[in-house]
């Protein structure tokens, strides 16, 4: 069945976080834009009932701001409930009854991690995951044994085929614009490798804390939160080699090549922080060495990128928010009309956020006698952000049976492989003031292959 519509929608979770905060609004918006009419339903163990569940879905509509009279009234008549636990079988005697003639049901895991093998088997032992897909969220595992459990669990009832690892991040447009813009220009690509490319920087800054999720934050930590997932499939994008072939797998057979390439970051090339404030969280451990920044060097061990340094850092509570990825180009090999072009000069940067752009940096010369030059930026594409939320396009993409925006298992294992050598406590941790761009350390981290560049610095002229 591998591009069959899905014929049902079911979502674990229904009363939780995310199905108030994704889910909901990516319903209704499949329903506005492209006319989704299917079943659709919430399982929980909360004591609802449908009428609570619509009463909620329109609560989060609202709170997003997306909601539609018409899109809602259709998402109610399209909505049903199931209560209970999901270790019990009448739970998923239920939902198959729901299901009625549903034969294709795609099942949403927005559970936490733990429950996904009980899901799994509920689902399968009650005939539910005949012809099913199955949706799961990040995290995917704590580590690499555990994501390689995960995946041993999940297969023995879901072929890998069925199986759809949500990163938010991959159903991003500017995320897929790095990749296509990359490919569709052959300027580009002669370029993109050791012998033009200097460095290599990705750097995702939030000026927020952790907020309300101090316990789940205090369990991940910045490198399971947001690089071991959304950072290496960014520089995933950035770097692999363009696909061959036809299918779903081609550009996922390629990413993952990538990324089997990247050495396991060494503990040297790490830096850790965390900000003044963090252990006054609610839900986080008065002594936690838990980091909220983290930096770290690596590098890829291909002919393509062999020797080129890559340094990504993120982090909470920075001084602005913003995501960014930069190429910075050689220098030219020798003095041009006795001018030492500075590093830097020219680059090429993709802008995830807050805006969408992706920014030529080159040399030009300065009006006047002098054969001397300045920098500046061409803007080649700059507006302010996408009209499809990623959850809607990875909703949308899992239920027509494409895999190509999800992380695939040997995708996932290959992130952790990278993390692996650096989590938890194996390098120190640093405190930070909230408002600035983390530990002094991080400096030295990049040293003469720095400084960071600042993701909202840019120098542009049209
Ligand atoms: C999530 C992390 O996966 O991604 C959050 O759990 C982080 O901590 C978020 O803030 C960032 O996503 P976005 O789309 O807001 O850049």
């Amino acid at each position: 069945m591998p591009n069959e519509m899905s014929d049902a929608f079911v979502f674990f979770g229904a009363t939780g976080d995310l199905a108030y905060k994704q889910i909901f609004p990516s319903l209704e918006r499949l329903i506005h834009d492209e006319g989704f009419s299917l079943p659709i339903i919430g399982v929980a163990k909360a004591g609802w009932n449908l009428d609570q569940l619509k009463a909620r879905a329109k609560d989060s509509l609202e709170h997003n701001k997306v909601f539609d009279q018409a899109a809602f009234d259709k998402l109610s008549s399209l909505l049903r409930y199931v209560d209970g636990d999901y270790a019990d079988t009448a739970t998923f005697t239920e939902l198959r009854k729901q299901l009625g003639k549903a034969q294709r049901p795609l099942h949403y895991l927005a559970v936490p991690p733990s429950l996904f093998g009980v899901v799994a088997r509920g689902l399968a032992e009650s005939g539910c995951a005949t012809n099913a897909r199955i949706v799961v969220e990040k995290p995917f595992g704590h580590d690499l044994a555990t994501a390689q459990e995960l995946n041993r669990t999940l297969h023995q009832f879901f072929p890998e085929e069925n199986i759809y690892r949500i990163d938010h991040y991959l159903g991003k447009e500017p995320v897929q614009n790095i990749l296509y813009t990359r490919f569709a220009n052959p300027i580009i690509e002669p370029t993109w490798n050791r012998e033009y490319v200097r460095s290599i920087q990705i750097t995702m800054a939030e000026s927020f804390g952790v907020q309300d999720r101090g316990s789940f934050y205090d369990q991940t930590g910045a490198l399971r939160d947001v690089v071991q997932n959304h950072m290496l499939q960014v520089l995933g994008n950035l770097t692999m080699d363009p696909p061959t072939g036809e299918g779903h797998e081609a550009e996922r057979d390629q990413k993952a090549a990538l990324l089997k390439a990247v050495r396991p970051v060494s503990p040297e090339h790490v830096v850790r922080g965390q900000y003044n404030g963090y252990k006054s969280v609610p839900g986080v451990a008065p002594g936690s060495t838990v980091e909220t920044f983290i930096a770290i060097k690596l590098f890829i061990d291909s002919w393509r990128w062999a020797g080129v340094p890559i340094y990504i850092r993120a982090g909470k509570e920075m001084p602005v928010t913003c995501m960014q990825a930069f190429v910075e180009f050689k220098r030219p090999p020798m003095e041009t009309f006795h001018e030492l072009v500075p590093p830097r000069s020219s680059h090429v940067r993709f802008r995830v956020s807050p805006d969408i752009t992706i920014g030529l940096g080159v040399r030009v010369k300065v009006p006047g006698e002098r054969m001397v030059g300045e920098d500046v930026e061409m803007v080649l594409k700059s507006h302010p952000a996408s009209d499809m939320p990623p959850y809607e396009r990875l909703l949308g993409d899992a239920m027509r049976g494409n895999g190509e925006l999800f992380a695939r298992e040997d995708l996932v294992e290959a992130q952790w492989r990278v993390v692996q050598p650096i989590l938890d406590n194996v390098t120190p941790v640093y405190s930070y003031e909230p408002g600035t761009w983390g530990p002094d350390e991080s400096q030295e981290l990049i040293g003469s292959d720095g400084p960071w560049i600042d993701p909202t610095a840019a120098k542009e002229s049209q």
